[in-house]
């Protein structure tokens, strides 16, 4: 582990010094592209405008034989459009891939200083991060970028949910995890062909009933845990934590059930890899207008957090406190690029 004085040294003469803190941005809904194929890059300006993130995905899903027209797609919608205060991340190719010297090399060069965010699919531990931390900082010296890449880790592979920690602890870049639970599915052994979400027979049966009735079985959340784990992981570090893909588009309910647990445990955003998957993100991603409101009255019942108070009946103390800042916080923040909601919330 680095002493606390190198921690924050650029990794190469001429790069940017790392950020101390990451910068405060709106990212409910990171929305998949796939660069290689025209058309859907020519949505890509209209698309600023309705999502906090941008993606150009370069790793599954895109086909080998298009693996070089994504990077070069990504290259000319990064260069060509302006992004505002929309992100502009990549996923680029798995480390120990053929391409991913290259999606990182050409991509940094090109386009280094336009570039928030690269995403590292089947990260196993700290020791992938330190790679591309290295690379990064050599690129950006080389080609005079000017404000330090952040690196976002996809969780989805057993060695690196055993890794958490390190990973989160691995370099200043880092900005935060994805749940992968399409990978991590296929890397744990589970029993699964689905992209997130439930299953139906991952849950509890109720006990017998006494009339000899039909036993209630609940359905749990097979995320469960590795959501739980990466929420601390990421916020002990400081870090953002996300949800990661939902592969069944025609269920909404589901995905929303899935986007709404993820939120509720902690995580601040989630992919869309569908346009239908956009306004049931920002909805689930904004706090609710009636816990705002009431958070507001807590804040204002209690200015400096400290004593006890009732509201509605219910105690507020110190860690209510804390709990009602987090949700302001966040509902200021959307309401910073979101009239309607800065309206609902009192703002
Ligand atoms: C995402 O990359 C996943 O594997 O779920
Ligand atoms: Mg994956």
């Amino acid at each position: 582990m680095k002493t606390p004085n190198d921690f924050f040294k650029p990794l190469a003469i001429g790069a940017p010094a790392p950020m101390r803190e990451l910068p405060v941005a709106l990212e409910r809904t990171i929305h998949f592209f796939p660069p290689h194929i025209e058309k859907m890059c020519a949505k890509v300006p209209s698309m600023v405008k309705q999502v906090d993130v941008l993606l150009g995905n370069l790793e599954d899903a895109i086909p080998i034989e298009a693996k070089e027209a994504a990077r070069a797609g990504f290259i000319k919608v990064a260069k060509e459009v302006d992004f505002g205060n929309t992100g502009l991340w990549t996923r680029i190719n798995a480390l120990n891939s053929p391409w991913c010297l290259d999606d990182i090399t050409q991509i940094v060069e090109a386009v280094g200083d336009k570039l928030d965010v690269l995403m590292v699919p089947k990260v196993e531990g700290a020791w992938d991060i330190h790679y591309v931390d290295q690379l990064l900082a050599q690129l950006e010296a080389k080609h005079k970028v000017k404000k330090p890449i952040m690196i976002h880790a996809i969780l989805e592979t057993a060695q690196g949910v055993m890794n958490v920690n390190e990973i989160a602890q691995a370099s200043p870049r880092m900005h935060g995890m994805s749940l992968g639970p399409a990978d991590l599915a296929a890397s744990r052994g589970m029993k699964t062909t689905r992209v997130g979400g439930g299953h139906p027979f991952y849950g509890v049966l109720a006990d017998p009933r006494t009339d000899g009735g039909e036993r209630s079985f609940f359905q749990q959340d097979l995320w469960h845990y590795t959501v739980a784990r990466m929420v601390d992981a990421c916020m002990a570090n400081g870090l953002k934590a996300f949800y990661g893909p939902f592969g069944d588009f025609d269920d909404s309910d589901a995905c929303q059930a899935q986007f709404r647990n993820a939120f509720l445990q902690g995580c601040v955003g989630t992919w869309t890899l569908h346009p239908k998957q956009i306004e049931i993100a920002k909805d689930v991603f904004s706090p609710e207008v009636k816990e705002v409101l009431f958070a507001k009255r807590i804040l204002e019942a209690m200015p400096d957090g400290s004593g006890a108070v009732l509201i509605d009946g219910k105690m507020q103390d110190d860690a209510t406190w804390k709990q009602a800042n987090v949700i302001v916080k966040l509902a200021r923040l959307v309401a910073s690029k979101d009239p309607e909601r800065a309206a609902a919330y009192g703002f």
